[in-house]
């Protein structure tokens, strides 16, 4: 029960995160570079995926393969998952044979039951709450193109959800400036506002949170498991569209991102992503290179 977990980023201190950044650079060179390094040959993640996903599996499976270990695809429509086996006892058996898990899932308290009887590294894969593996990319994107994080401001536009609480995560570990946008009663967790309030800063306005920010983040207006309300959200967050006109008023060396799936005409404007300062396929691509060596750091360090 000692394995050392990544259910949010403050599970790794900051000097770990900025050294993870670093390797994952590195990680990125060799990949481009066919440098052969496998440093586990013979390691099995078990993925486990309650909720659809593109990036993530793609990019832990070719991760795991690329470092010379494999990786399990686990479904609940094909696992005793799904048929009510407890999280707990699943735990027990998928880390008896699996060297490290992921987790994707709905209530955060899931990936941490599984973790608290799990003998391996287990990885949130995004839940309700938090998406660390993803802020490991925005900001391995955003230091490879624009250097040192902190002391810059970032923007989160949009809904207070799993990105935006684990954007306040990394602002506290990077010591940047968070300006959170947000429909009234879609702000992000008021816990994490009020622990995290030296570094962030609730605003009424996109255009406020935008002006002279170094970078702006968003993400659809509506998540996984928040179907039904699509058609509130929609009339709720209009006024919190990002969009070329809206990113000029950021600083003039801005980025944009968003961590994909993107919604055009929605969240981001049609032309959005065609923008010089839309980098959300560098960032994609990201997620690759920060979460080898995430798993690096889990498991051969
Ligand atoms: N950004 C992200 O996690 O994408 P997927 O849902 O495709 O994994
Ligand atoms: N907030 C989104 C992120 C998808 C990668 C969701 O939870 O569906």
């Amino acid at each position: 029960m000692t394995a050392r977990h990544f259910l949010t980023l403050l599970d790794l201190e900051s000097h770990e995160l900025k050294s993870l950044l670093v390797r994952a650079v590195e990680l990125k060179r060799m990949h481009h570079e066919r440098v052969l390094y496998e440093p586990l040959k013979g390691r099995v993640m078990g993925m486990i995926f309650e909720k659809s996903s593109t990036r993530t599996r793609v990019s832990f499976e070719a991760g795991m393969a690329q470092f010379g270990g494999h990786a399990i695809f686990l479904s609940p429509r094909d696992t005793q998952l799904g048929r009510g086996e407890p999280i707990e006892d699943s735990a027990r058996v998928i880390s008896r044979m699996c060297d490290v898990v992921m987790i994707r899932t709905f209530e955060h308290a899931i990936v941490e039951r599984f973790a608290a009887w799990s003998r391996v590294p287990v990885i949130n894969a995004l839940t309700d709450a938090h998406h660390p593996c993803q802020l490991l990319a925005d900001l391995q994107t955003y230091f490879e193109l624009r250097g040192e994080l902190a002391g810059k401001t970032f923007a989160w536009i949009g809904d207070g959800n799993n990105m935006c609480n684990s954007y306040i995560h990394a602002a506290h570990r990077f010591d940047f400036q968070l300006k959170i946008a947000c429909p009234y009663g879609f702000e992000p967790d008021p816990a994490l506002l009020t622990r995290f309030q030296a570094h962030v800063e609730l605003v009424k306005t996109a255009e406020e949170a935008a002006r002279d920010a170094d970078l702006i983040a968003t993400d659809v207006w509506t998540s996984m498991g928040q179907e039904n309300e699509t058609s509130v959200r929609k009339r709720r967050f209009s006024a919190y569209q990002i969009s070329p006109r809206l990113m000029d008023l950021a600083r003039p060396d801005a980025l944009f991102m968003h961590c994909l799936p993107a919604h055009r005409g929605e969240e981001i404007s049609d032309d959005m992503l065609d923008d010089p300062r839309a980098v959300v396929w560098d960032e994609a691509e990201n997620r690759l290179h920060a979460q080898k060596a995430l798993l690096e750091l889990l498991l051969v360090s």
